[in-house]
């Protein structure tokens, strides 16, 4: 059956509000005021950065989420929807508050968030019903140990499930533990994934291993179909049980590596649906992740799929001895 959607993607959507060119002094001194660059707001969050990435490169795809009611979900909602990302999905809720998050960065570039609270921004398991998950041909994690209630009711696996039986697929990016749920907590999620996406430092702390074949291995033991680790400026290992191999980063000279992760899996859920082999595949995840590292943002700088085949012809790759 022909299905609605390109990719879904579920997890973090939030407002970032980022405050360029904060002084040092608002960290040590004792006064009240003080001046800063131009203060702007737009989306963050792993699920939100994937989905503009991937509507940016011309699939149909839907955030699948909570937002509330007022000023910051509306932002988010018709950020998403200028962007051509489908938003039928998305649940506005009167007893939500979606989750904003003050991106402060210092004059030298480097940059310090203050995450604020959010109330009951996540979906449950009883917002997975017909005419969702099981209408994608791919289900976009964005990120696993950032799934909110769906994490803390244990429900990630009906979700996934839902999908499956569907005939869909699961691509699952992952992200720091910051809610302290354990490294073995996706134990038993992991054969339900086709393709697992993590970063190294995302692999080590689940797997305590440093290798990346051995972290890879870890994974495809538990039942990843495929594995990518992400390894940032050394660009990346894929591990399947029929192929690995490396795939060497892109020259470049970023001005801000935020999100690059994202527009990685982003580029690869693209490729992916093209139907390009493997090693393509990655390659060109690879370029939209470098590429995404010359602008300012996670989500503004990746434009189109020619920008990206732009950017692969004119960028050199480097060769890294392994
Ligand atoms: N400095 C860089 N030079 C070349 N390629 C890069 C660079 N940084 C990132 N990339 C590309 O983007 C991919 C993803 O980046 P990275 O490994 O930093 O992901 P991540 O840690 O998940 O990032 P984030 O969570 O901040 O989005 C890398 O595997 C690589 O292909
Ligand atoms: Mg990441």
């Amino acid at each position: 059956m022909e299905k609605k959607y390109d990719v879904i993607h579920i997890g973090e959507s939030n407002l970032d509000i980022t405050v360029p060119e904060v002084p040092d002094e608002f960290f040590t001194e004792d006064a009240s005021t003080f001046g800063c660059g131009l203060i702007t707001d737009g989306c963050g969050g792993d699920a939100a950065n994937q989905a503009l990435c991937v509507a940016s490169l011309g699939d149909h795809n839907a955030l699948f989420g909570r937002l509330d009611n007022g000023m910051t979900g509306e932002r988010i909602y018709s950020l998403m929807k200028e962007r051509g990302v489908d938003t039928s999905l998305i649940i506005r809720d009167d007893n939500c508050q979606t989750r904003r998050i003050i991106v402060n960065v210092r004059k030298d570039g480097s940059h310090k968030f203050l995450v604020g609270k959010g109330v009951n921004y996540g979906l449950h398991q009883e917002d997975i019903v017909p005419g969702t998950l099981d209408q994608t041909k791919i289900l976009a994690l964005g990120s696993l140990f950032a799934m909110d209630t769906l994490d803390t009711e244990h429900s990630v696996s009906y979700a996934l499930k839902f999908c499956k039986d569907a005939g869909g697929q699961i691509v699952a990016d992952m992200t720091g533990d910051v809610h302290g749920l354990g490294p073995k907590f996706y134990e038993d999620l992991y054969e339900q994934i086709d393709y697992l996406v993590p970063s190294w430092d995302e692999g080590f702390y689940v797997t305590g291993l440093r290798k990346e074949e051995e972290m890879a291995d870890y994974f495809l033991e538990r039942g990843v179909g495929h594995v990518i680790i992400k390894l940032g400026d050394q660009g990346s290992f894929f591990k399947s049980a029929k192929e690995r191999f490396y795939t060497d980063p892109y020259v470049v000279e970023p001005v801000d590596t935020t999100g690059c992760g994202d527009n990685f899996t982003a580029g690869f859920i693209h490729a992916y649906l093209k139907g390009l082999p493997m090693k393509e595949c990655v390659q060109f995840a690879s370029a939209t992740g470098a590429l995404n590292s010359l602008g300012l943002g996670a989500n503004s700088y990746v434009r189109s799929e020619e920008m990206v085949l732009d950017f692969m012809r004119k960028t050199p790759v480097r060769k890294i001895l392994r």
